[in-house]
């Protein structure tokens, strides 16, 4: 039988989010513009990006035994995501992200893990029949990194995809390089990964080459306003942004990751996949927030039709 069903591994938060016109100073207070609560977090973001492009989706994670843990379960299930492997945590709360996005569009968060910070070796092994169900695994870095490389050798043991958003920032052990498919880390990301310090195309390349020869079989760094730039063994492009006004780039990697994974496990080629996730994270930047900013099949198709 055919897998398409896509797994998402990883965080779910409450996004708390000001809107100001500069950040403030040290021992300074300011004026800001406005706030708003969104749902958020890398994992549960990612889940919502590869949902909304018609993909059947799990999320597994953790969240809180409080309002904002049942909030999130609904919205997911609301949103049409299988939430059975998502975990209400018995001692710790829901996590959230304290988010300050400035007047360009740019953001600085704050994530307090709570729930997120108990996903266990436990949970990942309930997920492996689940894996060997699933053309792809999308995996972050916001839950512990224990759990992360469980996550990549199950799903790679298992016969799924792997995708790894290598975010926040973290070092990754050297061994765990060959269990990754495809890794999507943004410019900050592949310097702390490789030391290169990313600022353009070929950097981007220089980093990719060393990710490459750590044994991945694919490097999309994603560069914001720049696009993206592919490689693999076979292959290398460079996908410029689509011209855009930005408003608020949060999310803009996950929905890229998200938008990707759907692609990949839906069978498309690599340069497709990071077409079709390119597009996606350009509509993105132009709303407001993380889970509402993210776009549906049909808006990323009708954008590229233009
Ligand atoms: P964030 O942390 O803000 O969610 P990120 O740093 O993980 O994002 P970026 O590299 O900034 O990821 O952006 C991801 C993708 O979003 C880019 O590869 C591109 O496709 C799209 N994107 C980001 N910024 C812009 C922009 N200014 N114009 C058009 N597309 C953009
Ligand atoms: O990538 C954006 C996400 O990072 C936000 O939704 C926030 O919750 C943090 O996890």
């Amino acid at each position: 039988m055919q897998r398409r069903r896509v797994l998402v591994i990883g965080s779910l938060n409450i996004d708390l989010v000001v809107h100001t016109p500069r950040v403030p100073l040290e021992g300074e207070t300011i004026l800001a513009n406005s706030f708003h609560r969104f749902f958020g977090g890398k994992g549960a973001n990612q889940a919502v990006a590869v949902s909304r492009q018609g993909i059947e989706t799990i999320m597994a994670g953790r969240v809180g035994q409080d309002d904002f843990g049942h909030d999130q379960m609904k919205r997911l299930a609301e949103e049409g995501i299988n939430t059975d492997y998502l975990v209400m945590d018995e001692e710790q709360p829901s996590g959230i992200a304290s988010i300050l996005v400035d007047e360009t569009g740019n953001n600085r968060i704050m994530v307090v893990p709570g729930a997120n910070g108990q996903v266990s070796l436990r949970d990942i092994e309930a997920l492996e029949p689940v894996m060997a169900e699933c053309a792809c695994v999308a995996i972050q870095l916001e839950i512990p990194l224990p759990a992360v490389l469980a996550a990549i050798r199950s799903a790679n043991r298992q016969g799924a995809k792997v995708v790894l958003n290598p975010a926040p920032a973290q070092a990754l052990p050297l061994d765990i390089y060959p269990h990754i498919t495809v890794i999507t880390p943004n410019e900050s990301e592949a310097k702390l990964l490789t030391g290169v310090e990313v600022t353009d195309v070929p950097s981007a390349r220089k980093a990719a080459q060393i990710l490459l020869d750590r044994g991945v079989l694919a490097v999309l760094i994603t560069l914001g306003s720049q696009g993206v730039y592919g490689l693999t063994l076979a292959d290398e492009f460079h996908l410029p942004a689509h011209q855009v006004k930005v408003v608020d780039t949060v999310a803009a990697g996950d929905t890229f990751t998200g938008a990707l994974a759907a692609l990949i496990g839906s069978g498309r080629s690599l340069v497709e996949a990071a077409r079709y996730a390119n597009a996606a994270a350009a509509l993105s930047v132009t709303r407001h927030g993380a889970q509402p900013s993210i776009p549906k099949a049909e808006e990323v198709l009708a954008f590229l039709g233009q």
